[in-house]
């Protein structure tokens, strides 16, 4: 990857990681990602912001040669997950000169995730300046997005936010700026369902703590830097505000094919009261994409078969993804069918307990859907149609 200038004396020094396809062995990434790192000079220190996943180290290391970075004086770590601090040690080996800042909850889980000692850190508070001559960082404290002890810094002179997790997107791209690439949106989008929507409280408070601050960029640690910051901000404003969309979002599981039935009819029937209808197949459906969808649907409804007395193990699943990324959802509801018993409404009742949904009366059937089944499936959706003239 080659060293891209944003300005004179900020560069973008990290790296695309174009193959990986699973992040936490647990989120895929279709399109990749870029673990983005940045070098900034003012006239008496140069600071690094953040490194790179251990799996680029070579690359950031590679552009740092391109970049003919002699000495580092700082390297701001803003969160302490390993894909951006993950470098860190080979980095203080070879700028033995160099400091880490972090804030003060970041230090410790560094010392502790990647075993360093304690003299080569600084630890800084919100609002805290460090002068690098003639430019000058402001670290502002942002907890929670998405770990306890995530901060942001503020290139006060260029009026650059370096936001680290925040804003950022799973986008592997070359484009350097969110206005060249395509598709920023969406991957925004999926990265807040996937990373930030759990902590959608705190987020909101972290925008207000910004608010007042004049940005022109806004270069995340993934994905490209957003030249147009209002619209990333104004997008995140919608995602953590309390407004619901007219669409339900229905992951489901079918063994023999009755609860597909009874999904593929509901999704007919939402249709024709003009919801829009997610279906996500979840033996071959991309989570995230569900994930994002969940942002701001009214309504989940989870259609499963009977396993072994209990819903299948994907709907339990999907209902602990549910209930870990604390969508805003107002509505559900339990569609499936079942052979001879089973407790499916009470297993998945119990898992999405903590949220704040609205249970609708679920349809389980016996067997195979016949005429009257899909009409209570009818009257399934006439109910979501009437709650939904509530949003
Ligand atoms: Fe991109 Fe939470 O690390």
């Amino acid at each position: 990857m080659a060293v891209r200038k944003i300005k004179d004396g900020v560069r973008a020094v990290g790296a695309i990681d174009w193959s990986r396809r699973l992040f936490d062995e647990l989120i895929p990434l279709p399109e990749g990602t870029s673990y983005n790192s940045y070098l900034v000079d003012g006239k008496n220190k140069t600071v690094l912001i953040d490194t790179v996943d251990p799996a680029k180290r070579d690359a950031l290391f590679a552009n740092l040669v391109e970049a003919d970075a002699a000495k580092i004086d700082y390297i701001v770590t803003h969160h302490a997950e390993q894909d951006h601090s993950g470098s860190l040690p080979e980095v203080i080996a070879a700028f033995p000169e160099a400091t880490i800042v972090c804030s003060g909850k970041a230090k410790p889980l560094l010392m502790d995730l990647l075993d360093l000692s304690d003299e080569r850190f600084m630890t800084v508070a919100d609002g805290d300046t460090l002068d690098l001559g003639g430019r000058t960082l402001r670290f502002i404290t942002t907890p929670w997005v998405h770990w306890p002890e995530t901060m942001v810094t503020y290139l006060e002179e260029d009026k650059i936010l370096f936001s680290c997790d925040f804003f950022g997107s799973h986008l592997a791209a070359t484009d350097l700026m969110a206005s060249q690439a395509t598709g920023v949106y969406h991957a925004a989008k999926r990265y807040y369902a996937e990373i930030m929507m759990p902590f959608r409280g705190q987020i909101n408070r972290n925008l207000e703590k910004l608010a007042d601050i004049e940005i022109n960029m806004i270069a995340p640690s993934h994905g490209p830097i957003h030249d147009k910051p209002e619209l990333i901000l104004d997008a995140y404003r919608l995602w953590v505000s309390d407004a619901v969309v007219n669409k339900v979002v229905i992951p489901y599981v079918s063994m023999h094919g009755s609860t597909e039935v009874m999904v593929d009819h509901l999704v007919d029937e939402l249709t024709r009261r003009g919801i829009t209808a997610k279906p996500y197949f979840l033996s071959r459906t991309d989570i995230g994409e569900m994930a994002a969808d969940l942002v701001d649907a009214a309504t989940v409804v989870i259609g499963t078969p009977t396993v072994l007395a209990n819903p299948h193990p994907l709907a339990i699943y999907a209902a602990t993804l549910v209930a870990a990324l604390k969508p805003k959802t107002r509505f559900a509801s339990i569609i499936g069918s079942y052979g001879w018993g089973g407790k499916t409404i009470e297993t998945l009742s119990t898992i999405v307990g903590g949220l704040p949904l609205e249970l609708i009366e679920p349809v389980l059937v016996k067997g195979y859907p016949r005429e009257d089944a899909l009409e209570r499936i009818d009257a399934l959706a006439d109910e979501i149609a009437e709650k939904h003239k509530t949003l």
